[in-house]
């Protein structure tokens, strides 16, 4: 596949790294979907920084590989130096790609144990030798993910029954992890298995990951689905259509407090409201245990361009005041179970999230 033609469907990577230690990373770019399916390659920190800030690599694990390469990147011309000054360059790059996006942990969790694994290191061996390493740990923390992502899917598929339809919000899929994703792990594995689901898809303004990505993905796979504007969610469920929501997350706190895409806490209300059970999927690299609950979560603000433009066309008068969080924190209260690749958190409260992934 060149940079410029489109995979197969069934060659989706979200995420690729081109050759051995000096090669690049190869990402599809999310900002083009579902019109076309193309590869960005990124050949130095600064492209992936690009590509983390302006979504077209994005949702929490995937954001995270790419940070993980994007240090390989940032010390591909590192092995000659001093290990004074790789070090310091070292920093740099982690400090630069932290400043990408604030909310997914995984990010920092990626960054925490790229540095972590140079530290070790440090005093038995030489730049070269820990470039090298960089570049296993990065490669490990790709892999790891494609496993939780499976095992996510199995250890929650049984939650969704034969006959349900199912609700989800932004994408939590393929194209926001190594592969497979974390809620749509859950509806995947239980297709899978024979299950007849029918997967209900909000759009999720301002930036329509499910329009977009989450539809495109589930069409790919032969799911039944059908979008709804995010203001439809209540009507749809209050005509018995839905028997569950599945969502992602970006962070959560110890207490489960859940960070997510914007308009994920309303929809934890509605399901309440319906007594309709909410779940979150998501990996232990998800969970940040040094918070004690949501309103610690850093959530971030972006331009306005995203609510006053849709698809680039001004739908606003010009001028007018714009409020752009792009997540939300859904209390831990709304929340019936939350499924990891260790297992099924319920009831959702601090003692089994320790227990479990802590
Ligand atoms: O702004 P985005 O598209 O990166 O937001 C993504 C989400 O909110 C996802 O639901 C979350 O990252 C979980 S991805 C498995």
């Amino acid at each position: 596949m060149s940079e410029t033609d489109g995979p197969g469907p069934d060659a989706v990577q979200t995420l690729r790294w081109v050759g051995d230690i000096d090669g690049h990373l190869k990402l599809i770019d999310q900002t083009l979907l579902p019109r076309e399916c193309r590869e960005v390659a990124c050949r130095d920190v600064e492209t992936v920084w690009e590509a983390i800030r302006s979504l077209r690599v994005r949702g929490a694990p995937a954001i995270g590989i790419a940070a993980a390469y994007g240090v390989c990147l940032g010390m591909q011309d590192g092995s000659e130096e001093s290990p004074e000054r790789f070090f310091a360059r070292l920093h740099q790059v982690r400090e630069f790609l932290a400043g990408s996006r604030p909310t997914a942990v995984n990010l920092f969790t990626a960054l925490n144990r790229m540095q972590g694994r140079a530290a070790e290191l440090r005093a038995v061996r030489g730049p070269p030798e820990i470039r090298q390493a960089l570049w296993e740990e990065a490669r490990a923390i790709h892999e790891e993910d494609r496993a939780m992502c499976r095992a996510i899917g199995r250890q929650g598929a049984h939650l969704l029954g034969d006959g349900m339809g199912v609700l989800t919000h932004c994408n939590a899929g393929g194209l926001a992890t190594s592969e497979y994703g974390t809620a749509l792990a859950l509806i995947y594995a239980a297709h899978e298995q024979g299950t007849r689901l029918h997967v209900f898809v909000d759009e999720t303004r301002p930036l329509l990951q499910g329009a977009r990505l989450t539809a495109w993905e589930l069409a790919q796979h032969h799911i039944p689905s059908t979008l709804i504007c995010d203001s439809m969610a209540a009507q749809v469920m209050r005509e018995g259509r839905i028997q569950a929501v599945v969502t992602g997350a970006d962070r959560i706190a110890a207490n489960g407090d859940t960070a997510n895409k914007i308009g994920t806490y309303g929809l934890a209300v509605l399901a309440h409201a319906h007594g309709i059970p909410f779940y979150v999927a998501a990996p232990s690299t998800t969970f940040d245990l040094e918070l004690e609950h949501g309103d610690q979560i850093p959530i971030e603000q972006r331009g306005a361009a995203e609510v006053t433009e849709v698809l680039g066309q001004a739908v606003a008068p010009d001028g007018i005041e714009v409020y752009n969080p792009a997540f939300d924190v859904t209390p831990s209260r709304y929340i019936r179970a939350m499924i990891t690749e260790r297992g099924v958190l319920f009831p959702v409260n601090e003692s089994r999230i320790r227990a479990v992934v802590g």
